[in-house]
């Protein structure tokens, strides 16, 4: 599957492009700020209908104008499909957002365009805080399953509502029937969050440890870490008894959690730890180690989208070639190489990167084609 065709206009630094591609390893090079970022995020929004960095789609509309669109051509096997993206942001917000010029959900681009974004940033998912690795599962999770999205705002709502409840609580305490109703609702949502979270942990730990051994010819393991404690097991426990679990261990820690005035077991409090050789990255691995550890999730994310959408998801890959030793860069081109088209980004032109090798040269707002130099 390959993107064929890219359109942008009015979309961040880019007035109006249009891009024709080829199969395989396009590179996109140009001195800073010239616009190669932007051109991913564009490929990546077709795919999400979400940026790789803001926030809000107004940052995506290109200072001045009023509205932007991006649209690319699809080609897999023998089909085509053109996606289109239409967005007003002002007076007010409006998408429109269409497959063959007929108006469908977000969450249809993916199985048109499935779309995996690197950049050197993913190394904080694995040095950082859990936040970042639960936003990696729940933005994957979210991708694969819209359902699984629903449940999840579900929970935070409910979380949200019960932190408040917990802190009114300590001054009056008629609020405590109002936080029975919402335990309900926080262990109906939060089971099937945990639940769904555990059943992807079984394919994300195959593939994160076959990279990372391919990459570093060393094993590494992943598990999820929960704060109920349930999983970890050798079968993976169901709702139900998930739901127990969960009601329980908040049954077990109200008092101290109302007089903290938070919520503090569930799945916003839970993790993904990575260890190598029995000890976690996050704290003793090398910078390579962390690095490699990274990439395994990322490549990990692209090998379980094309197992749903049975495409080979494009790879963009932001500035992140030039942050790997030779042995490594060429493992992770030669693994990508099987049928991926992938976009690379980069602030010079890179020797020997593919003898199927196209190249862009980017600077304020184009892309010219480029050959070496002629
Ligand atoms: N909404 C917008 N409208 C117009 N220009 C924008 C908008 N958002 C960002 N830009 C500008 O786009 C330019 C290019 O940004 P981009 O991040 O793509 O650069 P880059 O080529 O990836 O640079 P680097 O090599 O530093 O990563 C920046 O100068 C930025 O200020
Ligand atoms: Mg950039």
């Amino acid at each position: 599957m390959n993107i064929s065709f890219l359109l942008l206009k009015d979309f961040r630094n880019y007035r109006h492009l249009e891009l024709r591609l080829e199969p395989g390893v396009t590179l996109f090079f140009g001195r800073n700020a010239s616009g190669k970022t932007n051109l991913l995020e564009a490929c990546y929004y077709l795919s999400s209908l979400s940026s790789v960095r803001a926030e809000r789609d107004h940052d995506l509309c290109r200072w001045g104008a009023q509205e932007f669109s991006v649209g690319c051509r699809v080609d897999h096997k023998e089909t085509s499909k053109t996606i289109k993206i239409r967005v007003v942001v002002e007076p007010s917000l409006r998408r429109k957002v269409t497959v063959e010029d007929v108006t469908v959900r977000k969450s249809d681009l993916i199985r048109v365009l499935p779309a995996v974004y690197f950049s050197p940033d993913d190394l904080y998912m694995i040095k950082r805080s859990s936040a970042s690795r639960r936003r990696f599962l729940d933005s994957l999770l979210g991708r694969i399953d819209p359902e699984y999205g629903r449940r999840l705002s579900r929970y935070q709502d409910a979380l949200t509502r019960r932190n408040n409840v917990l802190k009114k609580i300590r001054t009056d305490p008629s609020w405590r029937k109002t936080l029975e109703s919402l335990d309900g609702i926080l262990v109906e949502s939060g089971s099937m969050v945990i639940a769904r979270r555990l059943r992807a942990m079984g394919d994300l730990r195959k593939e994160v440890s076959e990279t990372y051994a391919f990459i570093a010819e060393r094993p590494c393991d992943v598990a999820y870490s929960s704060s109920i404690g349930v999983g970890g097991g050798g079968d993976e426990p169901g709702v139900e008894s998930i739901s127990r679990t969960f009601h329980e261990r908040l049954l077990a820690s109200r008092e101290e959690e109302m007089a903290r005035g938070i919520t503090l077991s569930g799945p916003h409090r839970d993790d993904i730890v990575l260890t190598l050789g029995g000890k976690e990255v996050r704290y003793f691995g090398s910078q390579g180690e962390q690095r490699s550890a990274a990439l395994a999730l990322k490549i990990a994310e692209s090998k379980m989208l094309e197992a749903v959408f049975g495409r080979k998801p494009v790879l963009l890959l932001d500035d992140v070639l030039s942050e790997l030793d030779e042995e490594r860069r060429k493992k992770v081109l030669s693994l990508w190489d099987f049928g991926h088209q992938i976009l690379i980004t980069s602030t010079d032109p890179i020797e020997g990167l593919s003898p199927k090798l196209a190249e862009f040269r980017v600077q304020g707002g184009t892309a010219e084609p480029y050959r070496g130099g002629a």
